[in-house]
């Protein structure tokens, strides 16, 4: 079942005169657990349609629908938006550089679940947890933590309101390689653990194909292509051949090579869960131990 529908959904930027349409028209679905993979040349639209639906901005026209009933488009802190948390490419835009830890936890534990002081402060631990950071970490600010540390923390931040979705704007796009693929794998796991769905903008091909169930491909604030893994394995549309051709080391006639040697059963083109992150990316080291976390 459809958690969120998206309909018709424009956003026009005036600057000096002219106009930008930033979407131009988008429909999208997300289903209850699932992952909604959004890909596309840069000023394409994604962090627009991501902003939208998380209601940092309104639409210029269109609905949403969040678990059968119409959000308030011009209302854009409205209770239900609880439900819709964001995570930025830059934990930096999610995490106040002078809060430590805790209190960056704390705030919507008491602001959006509605936890007192004591409480909150319990919640803190799971949540560090919950993102296999150490609980010593609460008493830390932004600067003192890793790149892939304060990502972990700016995923508990989202985690905290007890959302339904998360929008993901190209959340690993700022970390190093190695650590891309364990915040994939620690989005995924927590994804199975409690049934989120994600809206995943990303430039990031191999993260798209390790995440995605469901893809959608913008072009100047268009879908031009949608459709599960297949989109990204045998695309349809020349933009989308052109943007896979663009990715050292993604050419989807490689990508088909690389899947038929390591999966000779067909029925592995029907398996509905994402592929195996190993393919694409390297694997971790060695799972969520915190105290050998990335550096
Ligand atoms: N606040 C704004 N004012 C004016 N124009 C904007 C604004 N926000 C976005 N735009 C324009 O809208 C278009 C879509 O921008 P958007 O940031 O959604 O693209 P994107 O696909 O996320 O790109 P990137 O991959 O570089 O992050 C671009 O042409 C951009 O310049
Ligand atoms: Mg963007």
């Amino acid at each position: 079942m459809a958690l969120l529908e998206v309909t018709g959904l424009h956003r026009v930027f005036k600057s000096r005169g002219h106009e930008v349409r930033a979407l131009d028209g988008v429909d999208v679905t997300v289903a209850k657990g699932r992952t909604l993979a959004v890909v596309g040349e840069s000023g394409s639209g994604k962090s627009t349609l991501g902003s939208i639906v998380a209601g940092l901005q309104p639409p210029s026209a269109g609905e949403l629908r969040f678990d059968g009933t119409p959000l308030d488009v011009r209302r854009l802190r409205g209770p239900e938006r609880r439900r819709i948390q964001m995570v930025f490419q830059s934990p930096l835009q999610s995490l106040n550089a002078r809060y430590r830890v805790e209190s960056t936890l704390t705030e919507p534990l008491r602001l959006l679940a509605g936890l007192d002081r004591r409480q909150a402060s319990a919640r803190v631990d799971e949540l560090l947890a919950a993102v296999h950071l150490p609980a010593e970490l609460r008493h830390r600010r932004p600067g003192e933590l890793s790149g892939g540390q304060q990502q972990r923390v700016a995923i508990a931040r989202a985690l905290a309101a007890d959302p339904d979705l998360i929008v993901l704007d190209e959340p690993t796009s700022g970390l190093d390689q190695s650590i891309r693929g364990r915040i994939v794998t620690l989005l995924r796991e927590l994804q199975a653990e409690r049934g989120l769905s994600y809206i995943f903008i990303t430039h990031d091909i191999a993260v798209a194909r390790a995440c995605a169930h469901e893809v959608v491909v913008m072009q100047r604030g268009q879908i031009v292509e949608r459709g599960g893994l297949e989109v990204l394995d045998a695309p349809q549309h020349p933009y989308t051949r052109t943007l896979l051709a663009a990715v050292p080391g993604m050419d989807p006639a490689a990508g088909r090579r690389r899947r038929a040697s390591a999966a000779p059963d067909p029925s592995a083109a029907l398996d509905p869960e994402p592929a195996p992150l190993e393919q694409d990316l390297e694997p971790e080291a060695s799972s969520h131990n915190p105290h050998t976390e990335e550096s």
